[in-house]
């Protein structure tokens, strides 16, 4: 046998390396604005029993809020006061985490935000303003918007942000409140905001809509996201759709005709009296959304499940097809608060965790602890063939 053909079969037969070190896709990750665990990952389909891994721990970022994959990196809006809120970001590749990658302006408490023409676009709840950092380096832009006091003045409690990039508009959902420095004043409604990032200009894009049965009672718009074509047919240019979340209780998808938008479907996402629910995730793929949803930060969450096209879904506290019961009875999966939600499709590989791991046992704060176990693998794989080859196969 030729050396290099007994390279090759050994290279397959090692291979399985490098896959111990990726995670089974797809997964979700799911941000945790309180508590210990700042970010999980479950890996799909979840088995009953399940629990979620620790991906970054809050010793890494503090009250994670929302989470996007783009590029190399997941970005991570986390911190709670001036001094530590930031956009932070996790090279997906190598498990580096930059916690302070976007910092600067007045930036307080950063929700919702999104990527445009080299921009990154981000909602600072706490000083009612959308700020602008340059998306390579993270240095400080500016400020795109900001409230003056007024309902007219749009930027009242922005939330969550979705940029269509065909057009260059950015949405945004709004709690309708104004923080002075010290409190939270609720003197607007929520609703969904539009601004052409081309122009500036700013408009109402859904005025604010009932409280849905089975809510708390109010409405406060969370997480929104847009699809266009079909949600089994996603395509570009195409009729879209816009997905949003309530936080008093309730997902409201809109067709966005060209007049404004118009109600499709609406559904209770209380399976409880009582509970919160978080944003959303759309798996375009299977035309599904991701919801958390909990009752008190010790109750536990679940994370239900919403057909797109209709919502339709059976989602109760059972693992099933519907809807996944996040347990917290073990110290290390504490969920939190779970606003943050992200679907992960199959590229999306963090290579500092091994999934094989015992749950909660590492988090990317000890990257390196994690990722010496495949540097081990790579190195004894490396000398063996230095020995194979050097040995004159
Ligand atoms: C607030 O901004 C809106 C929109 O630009 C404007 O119509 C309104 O006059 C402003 N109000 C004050 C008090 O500045
Ligand atoms: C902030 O709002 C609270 C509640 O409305 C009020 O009591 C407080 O005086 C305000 N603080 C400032 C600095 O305006
Ligand atoms: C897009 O970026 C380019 C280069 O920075 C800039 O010249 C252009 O004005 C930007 N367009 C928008 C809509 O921001
Ligand atoms: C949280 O919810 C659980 C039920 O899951 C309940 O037993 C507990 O009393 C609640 N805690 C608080 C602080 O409301």
């Amino acid at each position: 046998m030729k050396w290099s053909t007994l390279l090759f079969a050994l290279v397959m037969a090692t291979f399985p390396w490098d896959t111990r070190l990726a995670y089974a896709a797809p997964g979700l990750l799911i941000a945790n604005t309180r508590g210990d665990n700042a970010i999980v990952q479950y890996t799909l389909p979840f088995a009953d029993g399940d629990v979620p891994t620790t991906l970054l721990g809050s010793d890494a970022v503090e009250g994670p809020d929302h989470l996007l994959v783009e590029g190399d990196y997941l970005y991570i809006s986390h911190g709670d006061s001036p001094e530590t809120s930031a956009i932070a970001r996790m090279n997906v590749a190598d498990g580096t985490l930059e916690a302070d990658f976007a910092t600067g302006g007045a930036l307080h408490r950063p929700y919702g935000f999104d990527f445009y023409n080299g921009t990154l676009y981000v909602a600072s709840f706490k000083s009612d303003q959308i700020l602008m950092y340059a998306q390579e380096t993270g240095d400080y832009v500016g400020v795109f918007a900001e409230t003056n006091g007024t309902e007219e003045g749009l930027c009242n409690g922005p939330n969550q942000i979705y940029i269509s990039d065909d057009d260059g508009l950015l949405y945004m959902t709004t709690q309708g409140s104004n923080f002075n420095g010290t409190e939270l004043n609720f003197l607007f409604n929520s609703q969904i905001v539009v601004y052409d990032l081309e122009t500036g200009d700013g408009s109402v894009f859904l005025p604010p809509p009932m409280p849905l049965p089975g809510g708390a009672g109010f409405v406060s718009l969370l997480g929104v996201t847009v699809g266009c074509g079909t949600a089994s047919a996603p395509a570009a240019g195409e009729a879209c759709t816009m997905y949003t979340t309530d936080f008093a209780g309730g997902l409201r998808v809109y067709a966005m005709d060209p007049d404004g938008p118009t109600l499709l479907y609406a559904v209770e996402t209380s399976y409880q009296a009582g509970v919160s629910t978080g944003s959303l995730s759309f798996d375009t793929a299977e035309s599904q959304l991701y919801v958390p949803v909990w009752l008190n930060e010790t109750s536990g969450a679940v994370v239900l499940r919403f057909a797109a096209d209709d919502g339709a879904s059976a989602g109760l506290l059972e693992t099933d097809d519907s809807a996944i019961y996040i347990e917290t009875d073990d110290g290390s999966t504490d969920l939190s608060r779970p606003i943050g939600v992200l679907f992960l499709p199959e590229a999306v590989d963090f290579s500092t965790e091994v999934p094989a791991a015992s749950p909660g046992g590492s988090s990317a704060a000890t990257a390196c602890g994690s990722v010496a176990l495949g540097c081990t693998a790579m190195m004894t794989w490396f000398a063996f063939v230095t020995v194979a080859v050097s040995s004159g196969f």
